[in-house]
């Protein structure tokens, strides 16, 4: 009896190493034993596939976060889900001067991005302090998304060579110029985007219309929104501009307005909205 178990044993040793030459004569002899141990086999089978599917789900959970399938970015919680192809020529590269420049001059998305966080959130973030936000000074500080300051900068540098192209002088100095290059230099190093754009065998256009996943934008800008820091970079070639000029606008019916109405002596029917260009407006103290 305890040498049928232990040969027992041996035999489901022997398939599970996937050696289908079990010796017959043990089978002849265990043969009114035969239904149980396929039984046994199909158990055994069903537990290795559930372990192989238990392994291949978490074998695919990195491998889905590192491609940022599910991976949500720390702060808005964006996903990389937007389906967007590569495009060689966008309208912000449109050859006729006059459709590029409204889009690029007088698009003020890069404004957008500065925002009045609470402390109390941007402790939970893990940020570092930051500069006191005017209009609720104790309770908000003031910071912008790395995106945006992305496209200030991408802005700056197209206003400069457009300026070059007319032969106009620079409007921006060459110090902001040059860190803005390096910024966005930086940038693409830090995010390392390991997408392999394909190829036409004249090497043109590589990637032209290629389906890649993007976060959405819009999602940003509503996690921006929802802290409203009421920039606007207005006057931007004007250095000696205070900074407080270009934190006054927020939106028409943001709680804040009669607090600005008050510091800058405007009337209770002011509105930031529409945007009306100033003649004048309040410089940096200098000390003497
Ligand atoms: C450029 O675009 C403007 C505005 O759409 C249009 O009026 C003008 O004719 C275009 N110029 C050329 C050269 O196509």
């Amino acid at each position: 009896m305890e040498d049928i178990k232990s040969e027992s044993l041996q035999e489901e040793g022997v398939s599970l190493l996937g050696d289908e030459g079990s010796p017959t004569s043990l089978n002849q002899e265990l043969g009114n034993r035969h239904d149980s141990r396929g039984s046994k086999r199909n158990s055994l089978l069903i537990v290795l596939l559930a372990i192989s599917v238990v392994a291949n789900i978490l074998l695919l959970l990195p491998r889905r976060q590192s491609l940022g399938l599910i991976h949500r970015s720390k702060y808005a919680g964006l996903v990389n889900d937007f389906e967007l192809p590569y495009a060689w020529d966008s309208d912000r590269s449109n050859p006729n001067d006059t459709e590029r420049n409204k889009l690029w001059y007088e698009d003020e998305e890069a404004d957008q991005g500065i925002m009045a966080v609470d402390n109390d959130e941007a402790i939970s973030f893990g940020l570092p302090n930051s500069q006191p936000w005017s209009w609720d000074a104790k309770v908000k500080s003031i910071y912008i998304t790395n995106g945006h300051h992305n496209l200030h900068c991408l802005r700056n540098i197209y206003i400069s060579i457009d300026e070059h192209e007319r032969g106009v002088p620079q409007s921006l100095g060459r110090h902001h110029i040059l860190h803005c290059l390096g910024a966005l230099y930086d940038d693409i190093k830090c995010n390392a985007d390991d997408t392999p754009r394909y190829t036409d065998k004249h090497g043109r256009k590589p990637g032209e219309g290629q389906i890649r996943k993007c976060r959405d934008w819009s999602k940003l800008k509503a996690f921006v929104n929802e802290r409203e820091g009421c920039f606007k970079y207005i006057k931007h070639d004007k250095e000696d501009i205070r900074i407080i000029e270009r934190m006054k606008y927020c939106s028409n019916n943001s709680p804040y307005l009669p607090k600005i109405r008050k510091y800058f002596g405007f009337s209770s029917d002011w509105t930031p909205w529409p945007y009306v260009e100033q003649d004048t407006y309040l410089t940096k103290e200098h000390p003497s």
